[in-house]
């Protein structure tokens, strides 16, 4: 057993209750590399901000649980070697899907897990989330539970529509299972598509996808029935057109890749969200840094050359969220 307090991480209460009270997101930010790992902590150094550093079932399986876990300790030092005397990082499980999978995160040093019931129905949902609740509050670790489900696939969670959240079931489903934050549906959902093009008009001018508004009157009624209680958004990558361009001007084909507009994750920010999950964009800025330089750099064969400047990319895409979108700058 190691405790996540011994590797210098945090657990999410009292970041997520400042939050909330401030009117700001925590950025949520997935990891698989080191480079994606050294972007994030530098990022949040820059900026002073907060950060929470997610690992999903995928990342676990490609990195190997043990290295992430080192890795994500060495982001605390690393944190500190940059000037950040006091750094507030989460160690987080993305969609964890059992509570076998939670209970090893705990055990190894994860300060925060999630345990995704959504798929299942209401009173399993409750079931499931409260035995990992029970489980992870004995070591100081904070749950986030899921309501609703997100459009696309959710590791192992597929859904082929998204539905939204029930306003009128998140009080049971907080009371009963104790969770520390919940995930709703509002209309995000996970990847680079997040819309169809059916589901969207498109600009004449750019010719571009323009998305549906997220259900805004969604979020307000669960704020309602919870006030103050901690709310996260997950699939909020907005998918940059810059980078889409970038990537399908040297050789990739994302065409129509769309995802949520900035200034609804502002608005969604300074409500009771107070964690923002973004993990395509830094895919989307790293594969795109990559591809403009193999384009400009034919001979270039040393992974150094090109990951470089992708870590670059990914830098200062996650500035650009905490200063300009989550407002989480300066609140360490
Ligand atoms: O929610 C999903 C995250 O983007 C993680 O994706 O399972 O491919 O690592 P992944
Ligand atoms: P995106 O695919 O929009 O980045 O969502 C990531 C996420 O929700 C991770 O849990
Ligand atoms: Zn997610």
């Amino acid at each position: 057993m190691v405790s996540y307090k011994k590797l210098g991480l945090v657990n999410t209460k009292k970041m997520f209750a400042k939050a909330v009270k401030g009117g700001y997101a925590i950025p949520a930010f997935n990891f698989n590399t080191m480079e994606q790992m050294q972007a994030i902590i530098q990022a949040a150094v820059e900026t002073k901000s907060p950060v929470i550093m997610q690992v999903s079932k995928g990342a676990r399986k490609y990195a190997n649980p043990t290295i992430l876990r080192y890795m994500a300790e060495g982001a605390v030092q690393y944190a500190k070697e940059l000037g950040c005397k006091k750094p507030q990082i989460v160690l987080h499980l993305d969609h964890g899907d059992s509570y076998e999978t939670c209970k090893s995160c705990i055990d190894s040093g994860f300060s925060s897990v999630m345990i995704d019931g959504s798929s299942l129905p209401f009173k399993e949902n409750i079931k499931l989330t409260k035995k990992v609740v029970n489980y992870a509050h004995k070591h100081d670790v904070t749950v986030e539970a899921e309501l609703g489900v997100l459009a696309g696939v959710e590791d192992e969670v597929s859904a082929a529509e998204s539905h939204y959240t029930k306003p009128e079931e998140v009080v049971e489903f907080a009371t009963k299972t104790g969770c520390d934050s919940l995930a709703i549906s509002i209309g995000t959902s996970h990847g680079a598509y997040k819309f169809t093009a059916a589901q969207c008009t498109r600009d004449p001018k750019t010719g571009k996808l323009v998305p549906p508004p997220l259900a805004f009157d969604v979020l307000k009624a669960i704020e309602k029935k919870l006030p103050g209680f901690p709310i996260v958004l997950h699939g909020s990558s907005s998918v940059p057109q810059d980078c889409v361009d970038t990537i399908n001007k040297f050789g990739g084909k994302l065409p129509d890749a769309v995802g949520i507009p900035e200034e609804q994750l502002r608005k969604a920010a300074k409500s009771a969200v107070c964690k923002i999950n973004i993990d395509s964009d830094s895919r989307l800025a790293m594969t795109a840094a990559i591809r403009k330089h193999f384009a400009e750099h034919p001979d270039h064969f040393d992974p150094r050359q090109y990951l470089t400047p992708a870590r670059e990319a990914m830098k200062e895409m996650y500035i650009h969220k905490i200063v300009k979108v989550l407002g989480s700058n300066n609140k360490l």
